[in-house]
């Protein structure tokens, strides 16, 4: 009787409401304090959280074909004293090679398209003060920019093996005009579908979106303004709520990443141009997206602009951190 009773209050939503208070608070109290943005000034590696995102918006301009002569003149600023102001409070770390790298083919990339002025003045005097003073080898200033892949080699990745694979992956920002079939995206997801997820409950959703809708979602998302366009479709995934209980809250993104990863690879191995895009939390563009036909049961959880290869691909380095830099063997 008692455990019926417990399993009747189990199911009432006010009740589960209350029970998530206390991880809700919990967890909205370690974020707030823990996030990048609570005094940054303070931290080396907060501080270096602006300097890498200062150094990917750079970085990815060089992935786009419409690039504008004499873009990102406030930016290189920005990153350029942010690393100045990193090394004379921290001292210099390995992890600012690839920003300084950024600054260099910055520089190297204006100086290619005959664009000058002061302020590249500035960044230029800057940066080489802060190379002379930090007495490196020249070849660790030259890990970002921009790299141009095989088309061919890119379209025929079907029996590399899985470390050619995932070395050749890469974000792809400019697409060519060819259709990517129902057959193909099919393909992908029954690769995908091996992924693990938790207890097997395989709860992620995936939308496939074209033509103007395509544009809807991949404009309200907003990181692919310069592209969206060009991708021949958009793949939303979603996570299933119905399927997880009250101390999963964090579980359906787990298992719809494991399996967006899984088919970013599925999409690669079969010659298909992708990249990942956020769907993060801003609010207005998750309500606006999940008016986008998606149940009120399913959360975003990433979104996939997918096209053709271009007869010219070209990307960002995007160069990664040592992995001693962030595994510990305990
Ligand atoms: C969750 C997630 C969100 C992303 N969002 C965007 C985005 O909004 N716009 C964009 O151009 N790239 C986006 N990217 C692509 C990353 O910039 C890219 O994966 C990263 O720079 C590494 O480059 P690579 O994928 O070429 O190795 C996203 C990637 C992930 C995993």
């Amino acid at each position: 009787m008692m455990k019926k009773i417990k399993n009747k209050l189990s199911e009432i939503h006010i009740l589960l409401f209350l029970k998530l208070i206390p991880y809700m608070l919990r967890e909205y109290w370690t974020f707030s304090k823990q996030m990048a943005r609570c005094q940054m000034s303070h931290y080396p590696e907060k501080l270096l959280t602006d300097i890498l995102m200062t150094t990917h918006a750079l970085e990815k301009a060089f992935s786009l074909h419409n690039l504008k002569k004499g873009f990102g003149v406030a930016k290189s600023i920005q990153l350029t004293d942010n690393i100045e102001k990193y090394i004379s409070k921290y001292g210099y770390s390995s992890k600012l090679e690839v920003p300084i790298s950024l600054i260099t083919a910055y520089l190297s990339y204006q100086k290619k398209v005959k664009f000058s002025n002061k302020e590249l003045d500035y960044v230029q005097n800057k940066i080489n003060k802060i190379i002379e003073s930090i007495k490196q080898p020249e070849t660790n200033f030259n890990k970002a920019g921009k790299l141009s892949l095989s088309k061919n080699f890119m379209q025929n990745l079907t029996n590399a093996n899985f470390k050619t694979l995932a070395e050749n992956r890469y974000s792809i920002r400019h697409f060519g005009d060819g259709n990517i079939s129902e057959d193909t995206i099919q393909a992908a997801i029954k690769i995908a579908q091996k992924s693990p997820s938790a207890c097997n409950r395989q709860a992620y959703r995936i939308h496939i979106f074209s033509g103007e809708q395509k544009d809807l979602i991949l404009s309200t998302q907003g990181g692919a303004n310069s592209f969206y366009k060009e991708a021949n479709k958009a793949i939303l995934i979603t996570g299933d709520l119905n399927r997880y209980y009250s101390t999963e809250m964090h579980l359906p993104y787990v298992d719809a990443s494991l399996f967006s990863m899984s088919l970013i690879y599925a999409l690669t191995s079969l010659g298909v141009a992708s990249i990942p895009l956020t769907m993060g939390r801003k609010l207005s563009v998750l309500k606006k997206v999940q008016g986008m036909e998606i149940p009120q049961n399913e959360i975003p959880v990433l979104l996939i602009a997918i096209g053709s290869y271009p007869d010219e691909i070209v990307v960002s380095k995007s160069a990664r951190f040592s992995p001693d830099t962030f595994t510990t063997f305990h």
